[in-house]
């Protein structure tokens, strides 16, 4: 297939071209590199051995998209793009709004302008809010999102359902991440956030690699087995084949499709970072802190509908992900 990969040069997205590629399929890069850097994509070509077209172009600008989408023909779009920091975005909820919002909407109405309308929409756990089954299937009913961030998740996947009961050509695959970690085995591409790291794994491997001198760890008197929260880490490989392996459901003209991205194994806070010094030999001080807003105890995936309906399971342990994050850090010390 021909596919417009939003956001691709970011994290989920550079890891899912060269998956993308390994599959056979084309793609098309559309990125306006708010927070991403555009040597991924370079290393993306070198790992996926051709070269990817880039658009430095912000979803908003209608005009640009436009281009885009006249000079090339797509059968779908892969939409990673968008704002994606908790925190920042209980800061800041009105630019996350209307980025996220906008954006989108103005990428859903270009793409039906051109006769596209197959669309993999990046979206997360965080939309069943506090779950009331764990594991949590699909069924289970979505809950309060506890920032604008998640909010935004919620909105554009009730926005694509609207628009997929109104006009059935439209093909709507809404994929529900749980952790990403890990990195590409090769080292060369990876987690590279701007700042003081949002999320578990770049913290610790900053850490590992001297950046910062130890992990606080927000909270150990939860209810769980050693009192620190537990979460459906997925590496992100397996996470990129997800999305390969969705794009039969496009093929299967399955209007409205929703599947949980996760392993389906719990684990906890210390117990990734135990993880973490015993696969690479290295200690990582670390400190209790209170607990974090808006944090659920325990989030895990049952992950058996995609299995079961379109043949994708993960393949890579806790281990594998903290080896290949450490090989990622260790290699690009400071990124990019
Ligand atoms: C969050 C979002 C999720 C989003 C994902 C990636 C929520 C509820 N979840 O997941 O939607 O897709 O980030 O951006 O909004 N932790 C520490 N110390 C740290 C960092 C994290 O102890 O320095 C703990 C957290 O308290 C949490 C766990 O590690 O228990 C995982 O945190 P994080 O990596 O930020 O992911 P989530 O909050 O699960």
């Amino acid at each position: 297939m021909q596919i417009l990969v939003t956001g691709g040069a970011g994290y989920i997205g550079s890891h899912t071209l060269v998956a993308l590629a390994e599959a056979g399929h084309e793609t098309v890069v559309v990125d306006n590199l708010s927070n991403s850097n555009p040597a991924s994509l370079t290393r993306v070509e070198e790992l996926a051995g051709k070269k990817i077209p880039f658009y430095q172009v912000d979803l908003r600008n209608r005009e640009g998209l436009c281009r885009v989408l006249e000079q090339h023909h797509f059968d779908a779009c892969i939409h990673f793009a968008g704002l994606k920091a908790v925190g920042e975005s209980t800061e800041k909820p009105w630019e996350y709004y209307e980025n996220n919002i906008n954006g989108t909407l103005t990428l859903l109405d270009v793409m039906r302008q051109h006769g596209c309308k197959n669309i993999l929409f990046s979206s997360s756990a965080t939309v069943y809010g506090e779950p009331n089954v764990i594991p949590i299937t699909e069924a289970c009913p979505k809950g309060r999102c506890t920032s604008p961030y998640g909010q935004t998740k919620n909105m554009l996947e009730e926005i694509m359902m609207d628009m997929q009961r109104a006009d059935k050509d439209w093909n709507v695959v809404i994929l529900r991440y749980f952790n990403p970690i890990g990195a590409h085995p090769s080292g060369r591409i990876g987690e590279n956030p701007n700042g003081i790291p949002n999320n578990l794994m770049p913290f610790i491997t900053q850490v590992a690699v001297g950046r910062r001198p130890e992990l606080g760890i927000f909270g150990n008197d939860y209810d769980t087995p050693d009192g620190t929260c537990v979460r459906d880490f997925i590496h992100v490989m397996d996470l990129a084949q997800g999305h390969v392996a969705a794009l039969k459901a496009i093929e299967n003209h399955c209007g409205c499709a929703i599947y949980n991205l996760g392993t389906g194994q719990g684990y906890s806070v210390l117990q990734l970072v135990k993880t973490f010094e015993k696969v690479n030999g290295i200690h990582i001080p670390y400190c209790i802190k209170p607990r974090r807003a808006g944090d659920i105890a325990i989030c895990y995936s049952n992950p058996s509908k995609a299995e079961k309906e379109l043949g994708w399971i993960a393949q890579f342990g806790l281990e594998d992900m903290c080896r290949d994050a450490w090989n990622w850090q260790r290699n690009n010390p400071n990124g990019y």
